[in-house]
């Protein structure tokens, strides 16, 4: 077992990052991290309010592609873990332009690679480079196929999978050529408090609430497998802490649902908790849109290497998930009145405009 005293993490005022600085001080509570965010549209200091006062944790804005800023902060601090959480996440974005993803999901890696293995020549033994990772590395799935397992092929199908993948592989070659302590991640869709309502669940909670149509893309039967936020950074903090250097790790929520019934939870649980004032059913809101290019139709994990080996699994059912992140948008107007700022209305009119005949601008 491997004990994480100071921790740089990369990427903790965006959504998943932000939960797990969350989840660590409260569990860790001799662990002080370092927090390393570029703050693009996607982070935000309003994700870390409740920690940013902590005397355990400490905020850098700063690229992980500046590896001198890097290298300053893990030997000035002296780190022995990283968690790598920071990059540009949204598929539709990396569709309409790839660029930025090569950028700090391919050479950002690296640098934060290259930082690591020099800070930490000579004491390998001491420390932990976890990188976390995607299941959309695998490519699709027909739906009798079998889940993912660690040893699928890699067939990413989009410039965001396809760049993650690429740092998949940075990261395999450094704990083989050099011996740097390496572990990977690779998880399924999560969902939960602070996701950036350009993805799917808190974009259909945020619509339904302002009347908005609610775009399902194409028929709306593409699968995907729901994880709560909290189970998935309880799993990095356990891969951390006893993963296999060297190996990866799927996680996933045992929860496959396709698109169109995701949506359809969402607005059951919004006409219970926030009834329309006019009448009728968020259902009324569902439009189907033109669909995504590359569309992956089928992702689904298969857990059980995390499970045997290091006793993880989800602890949150969808239901059970799914109605506390509605519960928690619905409770945090405020965090929402901020992120829909001028950017956000130009990604949706990007984005959507075309698909719906403007009526999401
Ligand atoms: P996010 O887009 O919400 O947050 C990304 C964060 O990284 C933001 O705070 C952003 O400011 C920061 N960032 C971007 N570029 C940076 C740079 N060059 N230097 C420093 N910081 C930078 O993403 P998320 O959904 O929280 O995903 C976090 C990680 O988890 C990503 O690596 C993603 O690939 C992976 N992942 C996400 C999911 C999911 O369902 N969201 C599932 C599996 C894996
Ligand atoms: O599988 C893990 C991945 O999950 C992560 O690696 C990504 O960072 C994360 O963004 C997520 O990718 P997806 O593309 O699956 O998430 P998104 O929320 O964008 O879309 C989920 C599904 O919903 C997908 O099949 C596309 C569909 N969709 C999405 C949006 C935004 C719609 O039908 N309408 C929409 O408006």
């Amino acid at each position: 077992m491997r004990t994480i005293r100071r921790i740089l993490v990369t990427g903790g005022a965006g959504f998943i990052g932000a939960n797990f600085v969350h989840h660590l001080l409260a569990s860790a509570k001799d662990c002080h991290v370092f927090n390393l965010d570029l703050l693009t549209y996607a982070g935000s200091r309003n994700n870390l309010r409740d920690v940013i006062d902590s005397p355990r944790h400490t905020f850098i804005q700063g690229d992980v592609a500046d590896q001198d800023l890097v290298s300053r902060l893990l030997r000035d601090n002296e780190i022995n873990a990283i968690a790598h959480f920071a990059a540009e996440s949204h598929v539709d974005r990396s569709i309409a332009g790839p660029e930025a993803f090569i950028q700090t999901n391919i050479v950002g890696t690296f640098r934060l690679l290259e930082a690591a293995r020099l800070a930490w020549q000579g004491k390998f033994g001491e420390n932990v480079f976890l990188h976390v990772s995607t299941d959309e590395v695998y490519g699709t799935l027909a739906p009798d196929d079998e889940a993912f397992t660690e040893t699928n092929a890699y067939a990413p199908n989009s410039p965001y999978a396809a760049s993650k993948a690429a740092s998949d592989h940075l990261v395999r070659a450094y704990f083989h050529t050099y011996g740097l302590r390496t572990v990977t991640t690779n998880c399924s869709n999560n969902y939960g408090p602070y996701q950036y309502p350009e993805k799917l669940i808190p974009l259909m909670i945020i619509n339904a609430l302002t009347g908005k149509p609610l775009p399902v893309y194409g028929d709306g039967l593409q699968v995907r497998d729901w994880l709560y936020v909290t189970d998935h950074c309880r799993a990095i903090e356990t891969v951390l802490k006893r993963g296999r250097l060297g190996d990866t790790y799927n996680i996933g929520g045992l929860c496959e649902r396709a698109n169109i019934e995701i949506v359809q939870m969402v607005c059951g649980l919004l006409d219970e908790l926030r009834p329309r004032s006019e009448g009728g059913s968020y259902y009324e809101q569902i439009v189907h849109v033109e669909d995504r290019p590359g569309h992956d139709r089928r992702y689904a994990i298969d857990p059980a290497k995390i499970g045997t080996e290091l006793g993880w699994r989800p602890f949150e059912t969808l239901q059970s998930g799914l109605r506390k992140t509605v519960l928690w948008y619905l409770d945090n107007q405020d965090w929402v009145n901020a992120v829909m700022g001028e950017k956000y209305r130009e990604w949706i009119a990007l984005n959507y405009a075309a698909r719906t005949g403007g009526e999401l601008e």
